[in-house]
C-alpha cells in the first residue's frame, strides 16, 4: 500500500519503519527538516530499541521517501496516518494546534485528489475532535464530504516507549473507529495480520477508551505506590502484597468489577477503605487516591439522587434494597442512603426486595436498616405489581431476570424507570427509561 505518515516522532518514526519493513511504500511527513534528514539518511530520529538497525534497513529498500510538503505527501498516497503530537496546554486542556493547521492543509489536498483518500488519526484526541472537530474543517477545505471524497477513522496508538516496535508487533489489540466499511477494509489490509483481536467501534468510543486506557494504566501505578507508602509504614513487604494481590485473576485482575452501575456498598468495602485511610493519617501518611474513594463513590450516589428529584414526582418505588442482587445484607447499602435522603426531602417511598424480610433480618444487619430507615415496616411491600402500581418513578437496584420481565409487563407511559443496574432491551418497557449515566 502507499501510505503517508504525518508527524515523525516516536509513534510516526516507529510506523514508518515499521510498515516499509512490511513492505509498503511510505512517506514521511515532518515540519522539522532535521528529522527528514534523518530518515533519509537511515538514520532514526527518535531513541528506540531496534530503531538503529531498521531505520538503516528500510531506508536502503527504496520505499521510504520524506518531504515537508504536506499535499503531494496526499497526492502519492492513498492512506494517511495522522501522528502529530497533541501535548497539554498551560491549562491542562489538550493543545490541538497541530493537527487543526494540518487539517486544513491536507483538505486543500484532498480537494484536488480524484480518488478517495483515507485519513486515519493515530495521535490521542479528545473525544468528538474527529466528527465535531476535524471533520468541519476537512469538509470545508476539500469542498468534499465524509464518507463519499475522503474517509475519516481513529486508530488508537497503544506503543509504549522503550518497547514500540515490539507493542507495533503484538500490540493488546487493533481498535478502528470508524463510520465505513472502506477504511476498516484498508486498515485491516494494513494490521490484519497482527497477532491480535481487529476491533470496530465508534470514532467517540475509539477516542474515549484511549483515554480510558491511560487513565487506567496510571490508576494502577498509583494503585500499587499508595499500597507501598502503606506497606512501608506498616513495616510489610510491598512486593510480596502486590504479588499475592496480582494473583488473583478472577476477582483482581480481570473484568470484574469494571463495569459502570451504581455505587458500591456494603459490609466491606467501605469500613475497610475507612479503617485503610485511618491507618494512613495515624502515620501522616498522604494517600490521596485511596482517601478519594468513598468521595467518589458519593458523587455517584448524588447523581442518582439528583436525577430523582430532578423529576419533580413525590411518590417513588424502589425495587432493590440489599447492597446487591441476592442477598437480604442492608449494611451500608448506597440504596438505603438513597431511600434515607430521599425521605428527607419528603418523598414518599415504596420498596420491593425478593430478599429483603424485615421479620428474618437479624443482627448488625436490622440495626442498620432501623437506624437509617426506622419505618421501612410500613414502606416494604411484599408484590412487585403493587410497587410499580403506586409510584411514579421507579429506581431500578435490582439485576435479576424475572424482575425485568414484570416491570416489562407493568411498568405505565406515565412513569419513569431510573436505570442503576443497566436494564437489557429498555425499548421494551412502556415507561421512560432513564439510565444513571448511560
Ligand atoms: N509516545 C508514545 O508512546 C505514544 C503512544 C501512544 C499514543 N501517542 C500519541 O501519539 C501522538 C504523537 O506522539 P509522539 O510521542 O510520537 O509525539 P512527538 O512529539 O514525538 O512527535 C510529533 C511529531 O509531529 C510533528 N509535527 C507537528 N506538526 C506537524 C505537521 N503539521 N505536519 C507534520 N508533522 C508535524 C512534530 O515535528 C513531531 O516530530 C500524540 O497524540 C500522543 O499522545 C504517543
Amino acid at each position: 500500500m502507499k501510505i503517508s505518515i504525518f508527524g515523525l516522532g516516536y509513534v510516526g518514526a516507529v510506523s514508518l519503519a515499521c510498515l516499509s519493513r512490511d513492505g509498503h511504500e511510505v512517506i514521511g511527513v515532518d515540519i522539522e527538516p532535521a528529522k527528514l534528514e534523518l530518515i533519509k539518511s537511515g538514520k532514526t530520529p527518535v531513541v528506540e530499541e531496534g530503531m538503529v538497525d531498521l531505520m538503516a534497513q528500510v531506508a536502503a529498500s527504496g520505499r521510504v521517501t520524506v518531504t515537508t510538503d504536506a499535499q503531494r505527501a496526499v497526492q502519492d498516497s492513498e492512506l494517511s496516518l495522522i501522528c502529530v503530537g497533541t501535548p497539554s496546554a498551560p491549562n491542562g486542556s489538550q493543545d490541538q494546534g497541530a493537527i487543526l493547521r494540518l487539517a486544513v492543509e491536507i483538505g486543500k489536498a484532498i480537494a484536488v485528489k480524484a480518488e478517495p483518500h483515507v485519513l486515519v488519526f493515530r495521535s490521542t484526541l479528545v473525544p468528538g475532535t474527529v466528527e465535531d472537530v476535524l471533520r468541519p474543517i476537512i469538509e470545508e477545505a476539500s469542498g468534499k464530504k465524509d464518507g463519499e471524497g475522503f474517509f475519516l477513522c481513529f486508530q488508537p496508538e497503544f506503543l509504549r516507549e522503550g518497547s514500540s516496535i515490539r507493542d507495533y508487533d503484538k500490540p493488546p489489540f487493533t481498535v478502528i473507529g470508524a463510520n465505513h466499511a472502506y477504511p476498516v477494509e484498508r486498515l485491516q489490509a494494513l494490521f490484519g495480520h497482527l497477532p491480535c483481536k481487529f476491533l470496530q467501534t465508534s470514532v467517540r468510543s475509539a477516542e474515549m477508551m484511549k483515554y480510558c486506557c491511560n487513565n487506567f494504566h496510571a490508576l494502577k501505578i498509583t494503585f500499587a505506590n499508595e499500597t507501598a507508602r502503606l506497606c512501608e509504614a506498616l513495616g510489610v513487604d510491598p512486593f510480596e502484597v502486590m504479588d499475592l494481590v496480582c494473583q488473583d485473576t478472577q476477582l483482581n485482575i480481570s473484568k470484574a468489577y469494571l463495569k459502570p452501575g451504581f455505587a458500591f456498598g456494603g459490609s466491606c468495602l467501605p469500613k475497610d477503605l475507612r479503617a485503610t485511610t485511618y491507618l494512613a493519617k495515624i502515620h501522616d501518611l498522604e494517600l490521596p487516591m485511596l482517601a478519594g474513594i468513598l468521595p467518589s463513590n458519593r458523587q455517584h450516589l448524588d447523581a442518582a439522587l439528583n436525577k430523582l428529584l430532578a423529576t419533580g414526582k413525590r411518590k417513588i418505588g424502589f425495587i432493590g434494597l440489599s447492597f446487591k442482587t441476592g442477598t437480604d445484607d442492608l449494611r451500608e447499602s448506597p440504596l438505603v442512603t438513597l431511600a434515607e435522603q430521599l425521605i428527607g426531602k419528603g418523598v414518599q417511598l415504596s420498596i420491593y426486595d425478593p430478599e429483603v424480610h424485615l421479620a428474618s433480618l437479624l443482627g448488625a444487619n436490622r440495626s442498620f436498616v432501623e437506624k437509617h430507615l426506622p419505618h421501612i415496616g410500613q414502606m416494604l411491600k411484599a408484590e412487585l405489581a403493587q410497587v410499580i402500581a403506586e409510584s411514579e418513578v421507579l429506581v431500578l437496584g435490582l439485576a435479576d431476570a424475572k424482575v425485568f420481565d414484570v416491570l416489562t409487563e407493568q411498568a405505565r407511559p406515565d412513569q419513569v424507570v431510573l436505570d442503576l443496574v443497566n436494564l437489557p432491551n429498555p425499548d421494551r418497557l412502556a415507561a421512560t427509561v432513564v439510565g444513571l449515566c448511560w
